[in-house]
């Protein structure tokens, strides 16, 4: 089968180099000439684990290429996937310009039946707005189908999720697109991959419901944290508990300072928009976007308070910029926040992260970069972890504490044990523990 893949940001590039690992024939597109360049010679835009390899293996074996031809893509293939981006707007709602876009080029190049796919996080009736979009611009009467597949990648585990899903979505209105969109997936079959096979609209639903979700249970254990401290409990212990439940389950459930990243904050403002426009009240949803925002500036306070209110002129070292470990993603990350904050109040900052750190000199220029954690931690009066790379997860303490001019140690994602760091003459700040 070849299939093609409008877009080559994280979602279309993963989609497309797993598929053709599963011996489809990917085309990828892109408008952007230099990425596709670059992509021909295997030359990844962003770091994923294992994505590299993939990625070259395939186009070695032919079975990924790379175009900014959207018509000979288009002609080749029986599946065409939409996975442009969908940026939120000012109000919070995805901006649908670039899929309204695509769906008109596709019309115009089609010229016999296709799968139409959206697989980027598009609201609830975008699948039956690009069947319009299609109708309305085709040359001549082609038939066609509409699907919806929305993806569940991690960045940073992209691959793995998506060679051993939860599960795989497919929405889709005929019996046709249902059995394409299977033999596609088929190598999942064979590992008995959960599929659920459903209309447009629900599939549309899920993807922004199980975000929202993920995203809830993240707030409400933030906020059990700041109850933790208020009372003198542990949250890692209550979580421990609570996941042990099986009707709650124990991911998502870990304190810190809050979610980022390209997915889940976007999102979750996106439903809340989608309900709204249909008079509906997602109070949960908007609660758990509110204690997001609140526990970074919980912990953030935490920091200046640690200095009387008055941080100006003091250097506090910053370990991990990225939104989460194994990605250089800092979209919405906790860690941009901290920084402007603390710039604002006049403190000096210097920072480290294995992989962001290129990506976080475009906002913040002026800031000290160094190449290791133990050069962020010398003469700094405080150091901060703010992502828990599993390289800061073993650091040499006692030499840190000897590099530091301060003693205040603040751990935002609960990777150390207070007692320890404590003897080490610290004053250690953590979330939601004693
Ligand atoms: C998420 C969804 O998990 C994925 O299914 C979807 O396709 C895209 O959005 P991603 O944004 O890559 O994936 O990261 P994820 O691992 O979900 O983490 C999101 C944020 O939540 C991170 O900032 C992380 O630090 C935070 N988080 C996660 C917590 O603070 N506590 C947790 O227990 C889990």
């Amino acid at each position: 089968m070849h299939i093609a893949i409008i877009g080559t940001g994280y979602v279309g590039l993963v989609t497309g180099a797993c598929f053709a690992e599963f011996g489809v024939f990917v085309t990828c597109v892109d408008k952007d000439h230099e990425k596709i360049k670059k992509l021909k010679k295997g030359i990844i835009p962003f770091f994923e684990p294992g994505l590299e390899d993939i990625v070259k293996r395939n186009l070695k074996e032919n079975r990924l290429k790379f175009t900014t031809r959207i018509d000979e893509a288009i002609n080749e293939s029986l599946v065409v996937f939409i996975a442009v981006g969908t940026p939120p707007r000012g109000d919070g709602s995805a901006n649908l310009e670039y899929v309204e876009e695509v769906a008109k080029e596709i019309a115009k190049n089609m010229k016999s039946y296709k799968v139409i796919v959206t697989k980027s996080t598009v609201p609830v009736g975008t699948g039956l707005m690009i069947k319009e979009i299609i109708k309305k611009n085709l040359e001549k009467p082609v038939e066609f189908d509409i699907v919806s597949n929305p993806e569940f990648l991690r960045e940073g585990s992209a691959v793995e999720d998506f060679m051993r899903p939860n599960r795989v979505v497919i929405g889709a209105e005929s019996e046709q697109a249902i059995a394409i969109m299977k033999d596609l997936y088929r190598p999942l079959y064979l590992i008995e991959t959960p599929f659920v096979i459903t209309d447009i609209a629900t599939s549309e639903l899920i993807k922004y419901a199980t975000n929202s979700f993920l995203a809830t249970k993240i707030s409400f254990i933030n906020e059990i944290s700041a109850l933790c401290e208020a009372v003198g409990a542990n949250v890692n212990t209550v979580a421990k508990a609570m996941g042990l439940d099986g009707r709650i389950g124990s991911k998502f459930l870990h304190a810190g300072i809050g979610f980022g990243g390209s997915c889940l904050p976007k999102d979750t403002m996106a439903l809340v928009k989608i309900a709204e426009e249909k008079g509906v009240e997602l109070s949960i949803v908007k609660a758990a976007i509110e204690a997001n925002q609140r526990q970074k500036e919980r912990l953030t306070a935490k920091i200046i308070n640690a200095f009387d209110n008055n941080i100006q002129g003091k250097t506090v070292g910053i370990l991990g910029l990225s939104f989460k470990p194994n990605t250089d993603d800092i979209r919405e990350s906790p860690a941009l926040y901290i920084i402007h904050t603390l710039l604002n109040k006049k403190a000096l900052l210097k920072v480290y992260d294995p992989a962001a750190m290129e990506n976080t000199k475009n906002i913040f220029p002026d800031i000290i970069y160094c190449s290791d954690p133990y050069s962020v931690a010398k003469n700094a009066d405080a150091l901060v972890i703010v992502t828990e790379w599993n390289q800061f997860r073993n650091l040499d303490i006692e030499k840190i504490k000897n590099l530091m001019n301060g003693n205040l140690f603040f751990d935002f994602r609960n990777i150390y044990d207070p007692q320890k760091i404590k003897q080490l003459g610290f004053k250690y700040f953590c979330v939601g523990r004693y």
